[in-house]
């Protein structure tokens, strides 16, 4: 039995567990974004074929059945458009401690969906997965992706040099982003998403 539930609810969005009926809804988001998903996330360096994205829908409801991985779509509750996606990418249970990730279609970025579902995502951590440590991570050099984490409160703990290949090979620096436990309860309590 998950611990992780199969949908939860913002003020405009509904964040699910995907079902092999998405794939292609996802197809058509992770294609249309291929611009900017290719430059800051390491998964995606061809354009995704359909197997592709149905075999991400049905591994990630493996994963999230088990525990392992959550990945959940990010659904506009008024007309049901698969417009990106987040989750925890890394979970450590004996911790706890679950790193946030995300990504949003380009046609919908600027409008907030991202801060509102990594709201709700820090919230469950913290609330009902007991989570000690809630962290975010990304290049150094993705400031959309900074906006984020600091919108939320989150702190940054400092930039890891030389830590990984961006997808045309270049050195990518890391930054770090986290909220303790009940430091991140204080500070999320004063931001709405
Ligand atoms: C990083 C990424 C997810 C950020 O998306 P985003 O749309 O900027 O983030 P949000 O959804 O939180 O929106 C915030 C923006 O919407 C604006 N906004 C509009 N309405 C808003 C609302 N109701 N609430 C909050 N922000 C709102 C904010 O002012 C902000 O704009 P600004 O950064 O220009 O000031 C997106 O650029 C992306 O998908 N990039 C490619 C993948 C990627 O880099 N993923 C992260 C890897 S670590």
């Amino acid at each position: 039995m998950t611990r992780l539930p199969e949908e939860i609810a913002t003020a405009r969005l509904v964040l699910r567990v995907p079902t092999p009926a998405d794939a292609p809804a996802v197809n058509v988001a992770v294609r249309a974004s291929f611009a900017e998903l290719s430059e800051w996330m390491g998964w995606s360096v061809e354009l995704q074929t359909m197997e592709e994205s149905e075999e991400f829908c049905t591994e990630s409801r493996e994963k999230w059945r088990d525990d392992r991985e959550y990945a959940v779509l990010m659904i506009l509750k008024e007309n049901g458009a698969v417009i990106g996606g987040c989750g925890y990418p890394n979970l450590d249970w004996e911790v706890p401690k679950f790193e946030i990730g995300y990504w949003c279609h380009s046609a919908h970025v600027g409008r907030g969906y991202v801060s509102e579902a990594s709201h709700a995502l820090t919230r469950l951590a913290f609330d009902e997965l007991n989570a000690a440590r809630v962290e975010i991570r990304m290049d150094d050099k993705n400031e959309r992706s900074w906006r984020v984490a600091e919108r939320l409160g989150f702190k940054l703990e400092g930039v890891i040099q030389a830590d990984a290949r961006t997808n045309a090979g270049g050195l990518r620096d890391t930054r770090i982003y986290a909220l303790l436990n009940s430091i991140g309860l204080n500070v999320l309590a004063g931001v709405s998403a």
